[in-house]
């Protein structure tokens, strides 16, 4: 294959083309969600757009075009082949109710074929469509295939398929979703696709490198699936896969996003890529894990490894690279070699990393030396336990293939080692573990549950409920009585709501007090009381800054966004949001109209999370 391309070009390609088409380049929003108590991770581009794509209006108009970060860890057992990855960079173009199947068709089709973007020889291209569901009232698509046969797609080059493949959404239990078409690039050995093949014949030949969802319905709680108020388009075109189809790679990890990762690891274990299986598994999962664990941490809300949620995540992966270092024979410190690394490659489209250096470097020293202080006796450990198993054997002739939960449990707390790193390690001496009996243990001395991790992990995007949005607005109330209380140096950490209550995360050096603690209530019970109005601006960053709004500062600065006011006197107009306002914050939204249907502000719970950051749990009663 001739074409060869990289990262940077190809994201620029991309967001030009799209900018071309009238669409306004948004910048990555964070890895980590906003006030979505379902996932710990961005999984997607239209995750952070979904509120808009449930018809909030976007300040930047109604096309859009982006490049996100996401994070997705389901398949991280996986990560070892030559295509699986945790993190990555998903390219996107959004229509909010403006264009719909037709233009979307066409210029995925002339961003992929035409020699001044991509390229790509037409003949070796083939689609699929959605085959339709008559039980829920879903029609096959022939719009999209009509649309595909315009452009020239040979007939036998479009195939229908079911749900499994040809529908995207709800990310969720509830959302916005619907059929997509998916394109296919054909990686088989000939030259060419022979006649009659396409992705539902042969699904191993071709690779899937771009996927246009056509948001039409809205599914809700009782399962049913009602048109949406407005029709989107949601596109999603994986940048790693693009690339590697592009160049004509077998493996991923060749990209450049990768690579410079790997020579790195080559260099420090002085090993090399292709020495054998062995060695090249261990040095995928540690450029992978280190790659995804500095973008979490070097974002701008900052996640150090820790036992609960994402600092659980995190504090796998990092740990998982250690051992996977140890196999190759590195016994030094090394994370903060590669996470540097890292940085280099990204920090161009990712400025935050920069920004986070310090902290990243830092926090992964510190976790790196923490767990090597242990981590030889835990292998020791491991090392007796599976001796012992040998000698009862022996002399037994009984085979025992379980490590019980005590023993894994102790593992975790004394030396340190994630259930996930006992599970990999006893698989690899053909051993289970007692996974239940563990988060027994577990759950009796920690009280918290790290399955929690998981199981938010697993799940999907909020809803809007009323309760939900009244949570958010608190939220808005919480944050900048906060800073009239405890002063200016509060800044949001994290956010996380619930039907039930909010949390909030935020940077302050030492417990409130109970004095502080109620001023903060009967501020935010006098916010409520005085039924202010709930209103939005629109502006650039720079304007919001510049009329004093708080919150996440990740757009740049000619970017428009909407700032939220809370108590914003009636007269003036919106764009003019004074000083005496209670609360501004740049967000998304939905948020309540009018305060006074809130309810009562209680604080619960007042707790340390990490070194500097502080914890709220607060309910409306
Ligand atoms: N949401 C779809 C995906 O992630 C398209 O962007 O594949």
């Amino acid at each position: 294959m001739s074409i060869m391309i990289t990262s940077r070009e190809l994201r620029q390609k991309y967001l030009e083309f799209f900018a071309s088409k009238d669409h306004k380049i948004l910048p990555s929003a964070s890895l980590i969600p906003e006030n979505d108590p379902t996932v710990l991770f961005t999984t997607a581009g239209m995750h952070p757009l979904v509120p808009y794509l449930l018809g909030e209006k976007h300040p930047e108009g109604k096309r859009l075009t982006n490049i996100q970060k996401c994070i997705r860890t389901q398949d991280i057992d996986e990560v070892g082949d030559a295509r699986h990855d945790t993190f990555f960079e998903m390219m996107g173009n959004w229509s909010l109710g403006d264009y719909f199947k037709k233009e979307a068709i066409e210029w995925s089709w002339e961003f992929l074929t035409s020699p001044k973007y991509l390229g790509l020889d037409a003949s070796k291209l083939a689609v699929s469509v959605f085959v339709g569901e008559d039980e829920n009232g879903i029609p096959r698509d022939e719009e999209a295939a009509d649309i595909w046969k315009s452009l020239g797609m040979a007939e036998e080059k479009i195939v229908y398929l079911p749900r499994k493949n040809n529908w995207w959404g709800p990310a969720g239990q509830t959302g916005p979703c619907g059929p997509d078409t998916e394109m296919f690039f054909w990686k088989g050995e000939s030259e060419f696709p022979p006649v009659g093949s396409n992705p539902g014949t042969d699904e191993d030949n071709w690779l899937e490198i771009w996927n246009d969802v056509f948001m039409q319905y809205n599914k809700s709680e009782d399962g049913q699936y009602k048109p949406l108020v407005q029709k989107n388009v949601d596109t999603g075109m994986g940048l790693e896969r693009t690339l590697v189809t592009l160049n004509g790679f077998i493996d991923v990890f060749q990209i450049d996003t990768f690579w410079p990762l790997i020579q790195k690891i080559e260099e420090l274990s002085g090993r090399e890529y292709i020495e054998n299986s062995e060695v090249t598994k261990s040095m995928r999962i540690i450029a992978d894990h280190l790659r995804t664990a500095t973008m979490i941490m070097g974002d701008d809300k900052q996640i150090a490894p820790s036992n609960v949620d994402r600092g659980y995540i995190v504090r796998r992966l990092v740990r998982r690279a250690i051992r996977h270092g140890r196999l190759l024979g590195i016994h030094e410190n090394f994370c903060d070699k590669i996470a540097v690394e890292v940085i280099e490659i990204f920090k161009d489209v990712y400025s935050e990393l920069e920004r986070n250096q310090e902290f990243v470097m830092l926090e992964l020293a510190k976790e790196e030396s923490k767990f090597r202080n242990t981590i030889e006796q835990g292998m020791k450990e491991f090392e007796k336990l599976l001796n012992g198993f040998r000698i009862a054997f022996e002399k037994t002739g009984k085979n025992v293939t379980e490590i019980s939960g005590k023993q894994a449990f102790k593992l975790f707390e004394s030396y340190g080692f994630p259930l996930e790193m006992t599970l990999e390690m006893a698989q690899e001496n053909s051993l289970t573990v007692d996974v239940n009996n563990f988060e027994e243990s577990y759950k009796i001395h920690q009280g918290l549950s790290r399955a929690g991790a998981e199981q938010k992990f697993k799940g999907g995007l909020a809803d809007h409920g009323e309760m939900s949005v009244k949570y958010h607005t608190a939220t808005h109330l919480l944050h900048a009585t906060l800073r009239q209380v405890l002063g200016s140096h509060v800044e949001q950490r994290g956010s996380n709501i619930t039907a039930e209550r909010l949390r909030f995360d935020f940077s302050h050096p030492e417990k409130m007090s109970d004095d502080q603690k109620k001023q903060v209530e009967d501020l935010i019970n006098y916010a409520i009381q005085q039924n202010y109005k709930v209103s939005f601006a629109e502006m650039t960053v720079d304007e919001a800054k510049n009329k004093g709004a708080i919150g996440l500062f990740e757009d740049k600065y000619e970017n428009k966004v909407k700032v939220y006011s809370v108590g914003e006197p009636d007269v003036m107009p919106s764009a003019t949001i004074n000083s005496q306002t209670f609360s501004k914050e740049i967000c998304g939204g939905p948020h309540v109209e009018h305060t006074n249907i809130m309810g009562k502000f209680k604080i619960l719970k007042e707790e340390a999370v990490s070194s500097g950051i502080r914890r709220i749990k607060a309910v409306l009663q």
